[in-house]
């Protein structure tokens, strides 16, 4: 029998890490940042799945791809919508009707940003959200869902 299924999805420009706003988002690419994560997934026994995409409906479908009911199941998502987190009723309604527990991450702190960053439309919909601690966040949100999958 393989690991439980988790799945971390990003969202547009996150692809440009370690180059994009370095003072903001950090040096190190999503490549590191993924395979870190997969083995820190691992050895808490999971398999992680990272995905990333610059369009709005990609995010849509590959939330829908992997709900509740469908044949690659995973157990609870991880997601940095990124510039869509400010604005995507569409990503909104996909998490809600995936019925996963999801966690959203972002690498800034939103609170001490622009004022149009401070509105997410997705915390309502979600576990929780870790924001302001850099990537080290996206650990904190694999501990987070994972304690909240053992836990219940
Ligand atoms: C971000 C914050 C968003 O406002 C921004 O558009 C991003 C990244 C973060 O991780 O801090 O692209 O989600």
């Amino acid at each position: 029998m393989h690991s439980p299924r988790l799945l971390l999805l990003n969202g547009p420009n996150l692809n440009l890490l370690g180059e994009r706003e370095t003072a903001i988002y950090g040096t190190k690419t999503l490549a590191e940042l993924e395979q870190s994560l997969k083995h820190e997934a691992e050895s808490l026994g999971y398999e992680l799945i990272c995905k990333q995409t610059n369009s709005e409906g990609d995010f849509v479908d590959l939330i829908q791809t992997h709900r509740i009911g469908m044949p690659i199941q995973v157990s609870g998502l991880i997601i940095n919508p990124a510039a869509y987190t400010h604005t995507s009723v569409a990503i909104r309604d996909a998490v809600l009707a995936s019925r996963l527990p999801t966690v959203e991450v972002h690498i800034s702190q939103l609170a001490k940003r622009e004022v149009f960053r401070q509105k997410s439309l997705i915390s309502d919909v979600v576990l929780g959200t870790v924001s302001g601690f850099g990537l080290y966040g996206y650990t904190l949100a694999l501990l987070a869902l994972v304690n909240h999958l053992e836990d219940v």
